[in-house]
Order: structure tokens, then C-alpha cells, then sequence
């Protein structure tokens, strides 16, 4: 397969509460010249914006693996509609929260049976946003932007969902870079940027070579 055409795919990974969304805009702004694509999960398409209502805010229970394969269902639908064709078109595209957080809350959280299907992309680099998990619970509950089915999980869950994480980082350093949420957004900006601006410029030379 050439890479030649394929765009750059960036995924933003975390906790609740660690500032997930500031940072995503902010790297969206500082590479606006490139017209990046930003998707955030669930959602981005018609299909996943439905389930995102259903997993998210609705009171029914459901099993783990149910959650699981519904995260899944709107993901597969956006990689489809959104993001495969924008990266073969040779786009940028940052997606907030991918496969790692069904790996991480659904697998490490409530034990579900959570692989990676080969039809799904791997991003060229995930950056995983790393905060004790009761201070990212004071954060969002302190808010007041109100609380999602997850968030509303007690410690213990986030507890295993940070561990998952931390070992998802581990296995995969190349295409992780695990940054301290409690430091100022810009100075996790730049850190997140320098990272960016050293993919784009080795995705440069690997297209002209
Ligand atoms: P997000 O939109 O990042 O919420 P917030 O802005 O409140 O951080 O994520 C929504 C919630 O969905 C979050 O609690 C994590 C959860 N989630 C999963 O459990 N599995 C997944 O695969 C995804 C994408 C999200």
C-alpha cells in the first residue's frame, strides 16, 4: 500500500476533566492553514450522534459488551463516511477519542472483550492527556456541565480506565505521547504542537523521497 496519499491522523485521549476539548481546538487553530478535519466520538456523523444520545444520556441499562459494540458501530460509521476519505484525500484529521477509549473504558473499565479490528486505522499519533483520576472527577463535577452515564461511574471505574490507559501508552510508545494534564493548556499546547509540527515534517520527507 503507498502511504504516499494518506493524510495524517491524530487522535486526543484521556480522562474526563483533562481538558481534552481545549486541546484539540487549540492544535486545530495553530494548523488551520492545513484545514484540519475535527471529529469528536460518539458522533461526527448522523448515525453516531444517535448513539452518542443513547450511550451517553439515556437512563436504560445495558451490558458492557452492548456499550462496547454501540461505541464501536459509531466509530466504524464515521471511519467510512468521514475520516478514511478525507485521509486518502490527504487531510489532516484529529479526531477526539478513538478506539483507545473503548479499549480503556469499556475493556479496562467495565471488562468487556474490547479488541482493535483490523479495519480500523491506526493513527500516526495518539496523545493521551494524563490526570489522577479524582482530580478529573472534581473537575467535570465541579463544572457544572453536568454528568454523562460514565462520568457518572464511581472512582474505582476511573481508576481502572487511567490504569488501561497507562498500559495502552506502554505497549505502544512510538504513537502515544503522554502528556501531564495539570500543567497550563498552553504549555500542553506547545508540548502537543512541537510533536505535531516533528510528524508533519517526517511525513514530508517520506513524500518526497
Ligand atoms: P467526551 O465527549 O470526551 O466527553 P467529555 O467532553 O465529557 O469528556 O466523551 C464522552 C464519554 O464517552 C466519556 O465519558 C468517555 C466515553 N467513551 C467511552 O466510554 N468509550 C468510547 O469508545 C468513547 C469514544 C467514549
Amino acid at each position: 500500500m503507498s502511504r504516499r496519499s494518506r493524510g495524517i491522523f491524530i487522535t486526543f485521549e484521556g480522562p474526563d476533566g483533562a481538558g481534552k476539548s481545549t486541546q484539540v481546538e487549540l492544535l486545530a487553530q495553530a494548523l488551520a492553514e492545513r484545514e484540519p478535519l475535527v471529529f469528536r466520538e460518539p458522533g461526527g456523523t448522523e448515525l453516531g450522534e444517535r448513539i452518542r444520545e443513547i450511550v451517553l444520556h439515556r437512563p436504560e441499562s445495558m451490558s458492557a459488551e452492548a456499550e462496547m459494540h454501540l461505541f464501536m458501530a459509531a466509530r466504524a460509521e464515521l471511519l467510512r463516511t468521514r475520516i478514511e476519505p478525507a485521509l486518502a484525500a490527504g487531510r489532516i484529521v484529529i479526531d477526539d477519542r478513538y478506539q483507545d477509549s473503548t479499549l480503556a473504558y469499556q475493556g479496562g473499565g467495565r471488562g468487556a472483550p474490547v479488541d482493535w479490528p483490523a479495519s480500523f486505522p491506526k493513527p500516526d499519533l495518539t496523545i493521551l492527556l494524563v490526570l489522577p483520576p479524582d482530580v478529573g472527577l472534581d473537575r467535570i463535577r465541579s463544572g457544572g456541565k453536568g454528568l454523562d452515564r460514565l462520568d457518572a461511574e464511581p472512582l474505582d471505574f476511573h481508576r481502572a480506565v487511567a490504569a488501561a490507559y497507562d498500559r495502552l501508552a506502554a505497549a505502544d510508545p512510538d504513537r502515544f505521547l503522554r502528556v501531564d494534564a495539570r500543567g497550563a493548556p498552553e504549555e500542553i499546547h506547545a508540548e502537543v504542537l512541537g510533536r505535531v509540527r516533528s510528524l508533519l515534517a517526517e511525513s514530508e520527507v517520506r513524500a518526497s523521497s
